[in-house]
């Protein structure tokens, strides 16, 4: 009974990846529990980077298993792209384990979400059809691997599904819907590649709650973009928050002891909707550069703004934190000041607190190594949110991570 949970406690984006990769080294099992491959992460491995949309991070190491659960929306192609980059740069896919449950994303429902999007109002979703996969799911509409796979009727299912999707398309939004049989075709090559990946993940989550397996549940998205507790309706289509780690896998409930929290130094969105302390200056500029901060999935430029303690401290309570993992501590080196929002005035404007800048983060192998204003700065933050900082990770590779 030992399972934790890492969650990003903003809009995405906050270098999950690297700290779960760094994490997963600890865990047995490492598991995705919602979204899809709108979720993007980059992990830098011996000066090689790892870009994966769908696969749990711990798929790098070759003795663990990395469970993609119930909960997440699977477009095949993507999945059947990833294993073939993986294995192109000699890691085995040999761990990799998806639930006959998981829902299936088809052009269909790309279609759909890239016709949303060219509405008036629409909020700057990924375009990968995630929106429309889990309305589906919620109508009864969607279908499962086990649907497509498992004996006869699966052509009838896709065909029904695919009949409704192309009338919306055709004559709601007046787009050309794509080919029913030559899609269901090329989603069934993909099935037949991914089948010996595809089981019964329900059981080997009861089966490591007897034993006591380690696992690491791994969040997609943000706490903010949470479907019911996010900006809505500017989020995403799953919950984001810690109990989706519980549906998205058939985990039960008594066995995750640790949530960890994982935020940068400042904060980032890609989309549309609220964003308090959202820059649009030089300073917001500097941190996109040096930060790096484009998407990894569509590639768009995310917006900066400072840290928030008033969205940060809300995330902790809906996610039940218990230790928190700060990222990018590097991005901020070399500013005058820092500033993160400590409250709202009347007119709901932040309230900013002021920090002295700090230089340079060199060859940090202890926390005490760390600047001595960049350590005000993280203290203060622990305070403010009653939560140890137990990780704190200034550049992309494993070495450049301090554990407290
Ligand atoms: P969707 O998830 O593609 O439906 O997009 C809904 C909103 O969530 C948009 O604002 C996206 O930019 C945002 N979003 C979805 N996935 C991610 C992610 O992994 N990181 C950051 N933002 C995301």
């Amino acid at each position: 009974m030992s399972a934790s949970v890492l969650l990003g406690l903003q809009w995405g984006d906050e270098g999950k990846g690297k700290i779960t990769d760094y994490l997963a080294s600890q865990a047995e099992i490492v598991l995705r529990f919602q979204g899809g491959d709108n979720a993007g992460h980059t992990l830098l491995i011996d000066g090689k980077k790892y870009f994966n949309h769908l696969i749990p991070s711990g798929i790098m190491y070759d003795d663990k298993l990395s469970i993609i659960g119930n909960g997440v929306v699977v477009n095949p192609a993507t999945l059947v792209k990833e294993i073939a980059g993986l294995k192109e740069n000699g890691i085995s896919a040999k761990g990799l384990r998806v639930s006959e449950k998981c829902h299936l994303i088809t052009p269909f429902h790309i279609a759909l979400d890239g016709a949303n999007e060219m509405r008036k109002g629409s909020i700057g979703t990924t375009k990968k059809g995630i929106g429309p996969a889990y309305s589906d799911k919620a109508a009864r509409r969607g279908l499962r691997f086990l649907d497509l796979l498992d004996g006869d009727g699966g052509f009838q299912r896709y065909e029904s599904a695919a009949k409704y999707h192309s009338f919306v398309l055709k004559e709601y939004f007046g787009i050309e819907p794509p080919d029913i049989q030559d899609s269901y075709d090329k989603i069934m090559e993909y099935l037949n590649i991914l089948k010996t990946y595809i089981c019964n993940t329900e059981e080997l989550m009861f089966e490591a709650y007897e034993k006591g397996t380690k696992i690491l549940f791994e969040g997609a998205q943000g706490i903010l973009l949470d479907l019911d507790h996010g900006t809505y309706p500017f989020v995403t289509s799953s919950n984001t928050v810690s109990g989706a780690a519980l549906c998205g896998s058939g985990y039960p409930l008594g066995g995750v002891k640790k949530i960890t929290g994982v935020f940068k130094s400042y904060t980032t969105r890609v989309g549309d909707g609220p964003f308090a302390t959202e820059l649009f200056d030089d300073i917001s500029e500097a941190i996109c550069d040096k930060g790096g901060e484009y998407g990894t999935t569509t590639g768009r430029k995310r917006r900066v703004g400072w840290a928030d303690i008033v969205d940060l401290k809300r995330a902790v309570l809906l996610s039940g934190t218990t230790d928190l993992a700060m990222t990018k501590a590097d991005v901020l080196c070399g500013m005058e000041k820092v500033l993160i929002a400590e409250g709202r005035d009347s007119a709901n404007k932040p309230i900013y607190k002021e920090f002295e800048g700090w230089g340079e983060i060199i060859q940090a192998g202890k926390y005490s190594d760390l600047p001595e204003n960049l350590k005000k700065y993280i203290e203060y933050i622990e305070e403010q949110l009653g939560v140890p900082i137990n990780i704190i990770s200034y550049g992309p590779a494993r070495r450049q991570t301090i554990e407290r």
